[in-house]
This record gives C-alpha cells, sequence and structure tokens, in this order.
C-alpha cells in the first residue's frame, strides 16, 4: 500500500550489523517488552477497536451535528494535530464545509483568536469536544475556561449536553469537572501517548463530526498494521524508511525535510514533525524534522536545500492519483508560450516536477527518500498515518531512544509556571 524509494542502496544499509538490531527492535516491539512498552497500545489499536466504541464515536459525532453548527475542539499537540491533520487532508479547500465547521484552539495562547472565535461563533449553533489526555495542559485549559463560560452564559444548564470531554479514565482536572458537570467523557488510553493517539475517540470524535468516514480511516491503519507488522525487510516500507533515515543521520545528515506536492497534506506534515521530533529528539541526538510545501517552497526554501549547509536529506510523500484535476489546453497565440505544456495535466507535472526536483536535489548532495501513496482518502491517510508511527518507533530504538515519553517539555513548562507564580513552582 505503500512504496518507499529511495536514492541509495537499501542492501547497503541492511548489514548483518543491522538486521540483527533490527530484528531485536522487532522482537521487543511485538513482545511489548522493549524501553517504553507501557505506551504501546497504538500498536495493535486499530484491529483491537470494539463496535460499540465506533458505533458510539459516530452517534456522538451524529449528535453534535444534528444540534450544531460548529464543533470546536480544543487540545495542543498530540491532542490536537492528528484530527487537524486528517480533517486538512480530506475537506475542500474553498466552502470547507458548508453545514458544519470543526474549529480549533486551545493550540496556542491568543486572546484575538479566541474572542474572535467567540464573536464568529455568535449566530452559530456550537458544541465544544475539550481534549486532554493529562486533564491539566494549560493551553487547553485556559481556552476551556474562556469557552466553558461562553457556552454557560449562552446556553445556561443546556451548555452541559454540548459539551464533550476526551480525557484520562480516571486522573487530571479535566476528568473531574466532566464528572461534576456530567458531560460526556471519552477515554484517552493509558497506554497511548498524544502523538500516537489519532486512532482514539482523540481524533475519531472530531475526524467523524467533521463528516468523514472513521471505518475506513480506521481500515487503513488496520491494514497497515497487519501488513506492516512482518519482519520482512524488502517488503516492510516502514523498517526500510526507519532503517535508511537512521543510516542517513548516521552519515551527518541530522536534518530531514518532508516535503510534498500536495498542499493539502500540509498538517499531515505538522503531525509528522510533532511525532518524530517530540519522539526521537533526546539525549542530545536526533534527527530535526522540517517541512516544505512544493512547488511553493522552491520558491523559498528550494534555494537552502539546493545549496545550503549539506546536512540534509529529503523524503516525499508522493501521491499517485489526483482526487481532481485540471488538463493545459491550446491557446491560438501561444501568448504565455506554455502551448507546449498543451495535454499534459496539472498533476501529472506535479508528478514531473517531483522527478526533476529530487533530481537536482541529489545532485545537489541531498540524499531523497520517497514514500508513495495511492491516493488521499480516508483508507490511504489512515495507513499512512500508521505506517509512520511504526516507522518512528524503529527509527527511535535505531537510535537507542524511547519514542514514547517526552522529558524535555517539562523543562519550559516549569519555566513558565515560576515566572507566573503557580502555587508549588
Ligand atoms: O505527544 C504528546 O504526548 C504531547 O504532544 C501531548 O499530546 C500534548 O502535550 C498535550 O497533552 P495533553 O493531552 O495531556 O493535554
Amino acid at each position: 500500500m505503500i512504496n518507499v524509494t529511495y536514492s541509495g542502496n537499501v542492501q547497503d544499509i541492511l548489514t548483518d550489523d543491522k538486521k540483527e538490531t533490527l530484528k531485536s527492535i522487532h522482537e521487543g516491539l511485538y513482545a511489548k517488552n522493549g524501553e517504553g512498552n507501557d505506551f504501546l497500545g497504538w500498536l495493535d489499536w486499530p484491529s483491537g477497536l470494539s463496535e460499540p466504541f465506533l458505533n458510539d464515536i459516530k452517534q456522538t459525532a451524529d449528535e453534535i451535528r444534528s444540534k450544531s453548527d460548529v464543533l470546536i475542539v480544543i487540545g495542543i499537540g498530540g491532542s490536537y494535530l492528528g484530527a487537524k491533520a486528517v480533517i486538512e487532508a480530506l475537506q475542500p479547500y474553498f466552502e470547507k464545509n458548508p453545514n458544519f465547521e470543526v474549529l480549533f484552539a486551545g493550540h496556542q495562547v491568543s486572546g484575538a483568536y479566541l474572542k474572535q472565535l467567540m464573536a464568529y461563533v455568535e449566530d452559530k449553533e456550537v458544541a465544544l469536544n475539550v481534549i486532554s489526555k493529562s486533564g491539566t495542559t494549560t493551553e487547553p485549559a485556559l481556552a476551556f475556561r474562556f469557552l466553558q463560560q461562553y457556552m454557560e452564559d449562552r446556553y445556561g444548564k443546556e451548555a452541559d449536553s454540548r459539551i464533550y470531554v476526551t480525557t484520562d479514565a480516571e486522573k487530571g482536572a479535566l476528568r473531574t469537572l466532566a464528572e461534576e458537570k456530567g458531560y460526556k467523557r471519552f477515554v484517552v488510553p493509558d497506554d497511548v501517548g498524544g502523538r500516537y493517539s489519532v486512532f482514539t475517540a482523540v481524533g475519531l470524535l472530531p475526524i467523524a463530526a467533521a463528516g468523514f468516514d472513521v471505518e475506513q480511516l480506521i481500515q487503513g491503519a488496520k491494514d497497515a498494521e497487519n501488513e506492516l507488522s512482518s519482519f520482512d525487510l524488502d517488503q516492510n516500507p516502514a523498517i526500510r524508511y526507519g532503517a535508511i533515515r537512521h543510516q542517513l543521520f548516521e552519515q551527518g545528515y541530522t536534518n530531514e525535510v518532508l516535503a510534498t506536492f500536495e498542499p493539502k497534506l500540509n498538517f499531515v506534515q505538522e503531525w509528522w514533525k510533532q511525532l518524530f521530533g517530540e519522539s526521537e529528539g533526546k539525549d542530545q541526538t536526533g534527527i530535526f524534522p522540517i517541512s516544505v510545501v512544493y512547488t511553493t517552497d522552491l520558491h523559498s526554501l528550494g534555494q537552502y536545500i539546493q545549496d545550503g549547509k549539506r546536512n540534509l536529506f529529503e523524503s516525499f510523500i508522493v501521491v499517485d492519483e489526483a482526487e481532481e484535476d485540471l488538463e493545459v489546453f491550446e491557446k491560438e497565440n501561444n501568448a504565455d508560450q506554455l502551448n507546449y505544456l498543451a495535454g499534459l495535466s496539472l498533476h501529472e507535472f506535479n508528478l514531473t516536477a517531483y522527478k526533476g526536483v529530487s533530481e537536482a536535489h541529489l545532485s545537489g548532495g541531498v540524499p531523497q527518500i520517497g514514500v508513495h501513496v495511492k491516493k488521499v482518502d480516508e483508507y490511504h491517510l489512515g495507513y499512512l498515518l500508521y505506517f509512520y508511527m511504526l516507522s518512528c518507533a524503529y527509527s527511535a530504538y535505531l537510535l537507542g531512544i524511547n519514542p514514547f515519553n517526552q522529558p524535555g517539555v517539562e523543562d519550559y513548562k516549569t519555566a513558565i509556571f515560576k515566572l507566573l507564580k503557580k502555587p508549588g513552582y
């Protein structure tokens, strides 16, 4: 379903030593006895999903859509990026969703954003889905403080049936609040970390509310779970991608540029940056993830990628089939001198541009990886996101890193809390 290509020779990477290391990573993953094994719930989550759970998600999404025009999703990091990535990839560019909108809050701290959001939804019926695994993260908690008040002022007691909470089963301030108010709750499983949670209620409820087919999304993830679980180094693209990027890192290519010609995948790139950056960037090591959308960025960062410091490799998400297309037509006077393109579709243009850019960057000393996916729909997105999560686990373990914690993000929080004189800091 996914094909990984590489400008070098994969067989050179897969030395006997590397194969042995990969084998032991594979065994540790599937026996669930490696480092961070208490956060491996995502590995077999798609196949373990129960029908009643999926029905609950779909019914709740229908309920939200039937009584509201807008769902505001409050969350940050892994509690926001998965849903945002899938929704952005699937919704049209314009007239995003004429009958129902999913908007996001709590992923930054901007008074202007929140004020304008509340003004924007004033003449619309609103529901809230507040998502926080810990139930204590400051940015979403702050946004929820304002939006909960807004809902109570506007709807009175009815607000309680318009607020949906996704959090830990037992712990956290949000859990307590939800219990007190009787909000409908969904659980973030203990053994699934934020950036691996897109197939739990964290991602599924907003995606279903946006009107997309969560069953197809899960089917894609399920097929990926099944097909990528074998230890076949020639066939398994998840292991290949993890092994190639690690090899490049060892050769001094410490930055990975994730490129795409599909602007709609922009938030898949953001999700990918969080997944790999937060999973691997520890102990003064890890590949730094960067993203570009082409051809837009060929006219900005393209210069650096072609000619700048040689510590980059590039990986492309290449989409084989376009959802919609246009064909260049012949013009009588050929004033723009584009008749030579007549008959070519814009998607074909992009596929050719991919080949050209890839060749040019390779000749400039930037190794090239291609991650080829058939199309952008629910099924293939489910497959792609699962593929990246699994690759990330291999890649981080190759570095000797536990992919599932994020000790570094506590330091900035402590510094802010001290300045704000939070009790206990
Ligand atoms: O991947 C992660 O674990 C983080 O990015 C979290 O998702 C993020 O910090 C938000 O945490 P929480 O869901 O507890 O509010």
